[in-house]
């Protein structure tokens, strides 16, 4: 196994995922529930749904499957599924229970102590925790037989999550409806405080990420300038992908459209060699840089004070460019440099020229991709990359699917995350 792997898995490890078993019984609120499990798997909670008869009349199995990842269990004696996990080990499974919504009927047979269908016979078996939050018309919520059993299950230990006040979808106004699926979030998490994203693991607490991104303007008089396609997605990306690791993040960006990720130091930038001015000023401070901008190799040698005019009878006109100074190199090779992450966007050979940047700039990882494809890289949503480094003389490869930018990003990430504990431990 490698090194770079054990360093993955203790990170892993530390993180307990929290595992919530989220019981949807019959309700108009049950379409909330959607929007619940999106946010509790967003905060990474392992969420296995349970669904009452009822439920399914409102919402399918299939929307669930979709946004937990996990098969969604409906039935008590169904023999697949109890040879995949039975009711019992379910039962153990579970971190914490989640009822939303509750309806009067569930309530009532939880009350009773009664185990006709999968979701009480869990209840009855679990030792977790279990959340309820009812959502019914509310003549039946106030009626005492309901009030008896919301009591009841008080008694038991079980938490009642609302209802909520407010307009019904039978038209009704009174209490409840069901709490907005934010605020069932909130609560659920304040229940399980290691699911808040705070208690995420924070391996780039303390250390500061340093990023380029987007195209670099180049006047060539005040109204015209030399520039590339660049949206500065993928950069702005890995921006939000450090920032959630925990880092401090400079974010280095030339002219692009899209906002700066809440918490970064945005440093707007125009040309390559107020980039690199940028980049300097604060390089002692960073831990890690890493190159995404598409930069201009060449600027013109004098840009004109005034606008150029055209001349009578002018056919042609010749730019005279000079080089760009390369910032990503420059910071390579810097007294103490910081770990060194560049981009090649190459149209063929990918690979292989990668390899050689990887080398010829003195990098210590670089992220390759092919610009060829239109599907892909600049100005798109998605990206398909490959990830060079050199691990004891030899040269190593990590080739993540094709993913959305922010996907990746986090990906992409948690590897330079590895190799840079690792150089850090040698
Ligand atoms: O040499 P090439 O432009 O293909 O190298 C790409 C990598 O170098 C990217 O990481 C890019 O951000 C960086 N670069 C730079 N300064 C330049 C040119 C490229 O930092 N002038």
């Amino acid at each position: 196994m490698s090194d770079k792997r054990v360093i993955t898995d203790e990170r892993m490890m530390s993180a307990k995922v929290v595992r919530i078993l989220l019981g949807v019984s019959g309700g108009i609120a049950a379409y909330k529930t959607a929007q619940l499990t999106r946010l509790l798997v967003k905060s990474g909670a392992d969420v296995r749904v349970v669904m009452t008869e009822g439920a399914q009349a409102f919402i399918t199995p299939l929307t669930f499957q979709a946004l937990s990842g996990n098969s969604v269990h409906t039935h008590l004696l169904d023999p697949e599924a109890e040879a995949g996990m039975g009711h019992i080990e379910l039962a153990k499974w579970a971190d914490l229970i989640v009822i939303a919504p509750a309806s009067a009927d569930i309530m009532a047979r939880l009350a009773a102590g009664m185990a006709n269908d999968l979701l009480t016979t869990l209840c009855l078996a679990t030792e977790a925790k279990v959340l309820l939050a009812p959502a019914m018309n509310q003549a039946m919520w106030r009626h005492p037989a309901t009030q008896r059993n919301a009591t009841q299950l008080t008694d038991y230990g079980y938490r009642l999550l609302g209802p909520d006040q407010g307009e019904q979808a039978c038209g009704d106004v009174g209490l409840g409806r069901m709490l907005e699926p934010e605020a069932l979030a909130e609560l659920i998490q304040e229940a399980m405080p290691s699911l808040s994203p705070s208690a995420a693991p924070q391996p780039l607490a303390g250390k500061v990420v340093t990023i380029t991104a987007g195209p670099t303007r180049e006047a060539v008089d005040p109204v015209r300038y030399i520039s590339n396609h660049s949206s500065g997605k993928m950069g702005f990306a890995l921006a939000e992908a450090a920032l959630q690791a925990g880092a401090h993040v400079n974010l280095i960006a030339g002219p692009v459209q899209i906002a700066a990720p809440k918490g970064v130091n945005l440093l707007p930038v125009q040309s390559a060699e107020q980039m690199l001015a940028a980049s300097l000023s604060v390089i002692d401070q960073t831990d890690i840089f890493i190159a995404a901008a598409a930069v201009a190799d060449f600027r013109p040698a004098n840009a004109a004070d005034q606008k150029m005019k055209k001349q009578a009878g002018q056919n042609e006109m010749v730019l005279h460019l000079v080089q760009n100074p390369d910032i990503v190199a420059t910071i390579a090779q810097h007294e103490q440099r910081p770990f060194t992450v560049g981009f090649a966007a190459e149209t063929q050979d990918v690979e292989i020229y990668a390899a050689d940047k990887l080398v010829r700039k003195n990098l210590d990882m670089i992220i390759a991709n092919d610009v060829s494809r239109t599907d892909i890289g600049f100005n798109s949503d998605e990206n398909a990359v490959t990830l060079l480094w050199q691990h004891e003389g030899m040269l190593q490869a990590h080739k993540p699917e094709q993913a959305a930018k922010q996907q990746l990003a986090q990906d992409l990430i948690e590897h330079i995350i590895a190799q840079f504990c690792h150089l850090k431990q040698k």
